[in-house]
């Protein structure tokens, strides 16, 4: 790592180290909105082109190039480690991952089997690749957490309540903590890869993990993704880690090892660094849909997340979770804007 890409912006913050302004990249950065994306990925399954070095490489400077953000994000997706060790899934536009053959027994959770580097040597590629290409510009590595991994596996497909996971999580705990165990050790490898490969930050994607109680987050999601963040330990990069509706999982989320915790939108980020403890940063939280409301808003928002983020030890500016389709390019170009003049020390 060259002193510059050390020095940046939003590897300091994460570090919890003072910075002349807040750093701000927004997840789902990639794709998405872009014309750009959309040109580049005609007649190119989602899949396929996370399996095409130059094609990853192209999607994740796009939105560095539009908005000059202050880090990149390895386009690819959650579902990606999974399909590489021959699990029959896809992506189905609109929908999302599509699992063909459910994991509902044992003989299925045996089935997963660890990563190799060479399952994924695409990744390695494109993240050489763009290392290159971005220089003093942080690059994002990231995988699916173990419960976000598994809702998709257990319900086939996206689920509004994981009904069918849960029934697995409390009827059947042993089978429940093998599939997590090999998720874990899925998750862990797909990171490690990426940072051998050269990216400088890795976010851990707990999507739905909301629904979860903290009781039972304790019980049967936190021995899992604490191995995972105690397994990057010595890697040291800076280690996010988000979920969505996580208001009453902050503190754990926190115990769970991470540098950097993302918050949604439900908590303002005062009340999250009190909720999440000290020795931590904090990422977010604009309401994505506030982008789709008059600029005022936007500004004014936007303005309060900077104010409310200067009270915990670090902040990154994002969203509460990801860009939502129907953004407008140029309302997230405005909003970079605003945040690195407003944030100004
Ligand atoms: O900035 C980026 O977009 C980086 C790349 C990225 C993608 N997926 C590309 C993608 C990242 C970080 C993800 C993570 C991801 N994938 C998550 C966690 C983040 C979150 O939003 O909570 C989850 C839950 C998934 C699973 C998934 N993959 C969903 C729910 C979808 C959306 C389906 C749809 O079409 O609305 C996908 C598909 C997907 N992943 C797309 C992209 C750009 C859209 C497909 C396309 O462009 O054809």
């Amino acid at each position: 790592m060259t002193p510059e890409l050390a020095d940046s912006l939003f590897l300091r913050a994460c570090r919890r180290r003072p910075v002349s302004r807040t750093p701000v990249w927004f997840m789902r950065q990639a794709g998405r909105s872009l014309p750009e994306y959309r040109a580049v990925r005609q007649g190119v399954p989602m899949l396929t082109a996370c399996a095409t070095p130059d094609l990853i490489a192209e999607v994740t400077m796009q939105p560095v190039r539009r908005y000059g953000v202050d880090a990149a994000i390895l386009f690819s997706d959650i579902v990606v480690p999974l399909k590489a060790i021959g699990i029959d899934l896809d992506i189905k536009p609109g929908v999302g991952p599509v699992v063909a053959d459910p994991i509902r027994d044992a003989a299925a959770v045996e089935a997963l089997r660890p990563i190799e580097p060479g399952d994924v040597s695409y990744v390695t590629e494109a993240v050489r690749a763009l290392t290159g290409e971005l220089g003093a510009t942080p690059l994002i590595g990231f995988a699916g957490a173990p419960f976000t991994l598994a809702s998709y596996l257990v319900e086939g497909g996206p689920s509004k309540n994981h009904d069918r996971t849960k029934a697995m999580m409390y009827g059947e705990p042993r089978l429940w903590h093998a599939l997590m165990d090999r998720l874990t050790t899925i998750a862990l490898g797909f990171l490690r890869v990426q940072i051998a490969a050269g990216v400088s930050a890795v976010q851990l994607f707990d999507s739905w993990v909301g629904a979860v109680a903290p009781d039972d987050y304790r019980e049967f999601v936190l021995p899992h993704t604490r191995r995972i963040f105690d397994g990057l330990a010595e890697a040291g990069v800076p280690r996010i880690h988000f979920g969505v509706g996580t208001g009453e999982l902050l503190g754990l989320l926190g115990e769970a090892g991470a540098d950097v915790v993302g918050v949604d939108w439900r908590v303002p980020l005062d009340e999250a660094a009190r909720r999440v403890g000290p020795g931590r940063a904090l990422q977010g939280n604009l309401d994505p849909a506030v982008l789709l409301a008059p600029w005022e808003v936007v500004e004014r928002r936007a303005a309060d997340v900077l104010a409310r983020g200067a009270k915990a030890e670090g902040h990154v500016f994002n969203l509460g979770h990801g860009v939502l389709p129907g953004t407008d390019p140029d309302r997230l170009a405005r909003l970079t804007d605003f945040v690195r003049e407003a944030s100004a020390r």
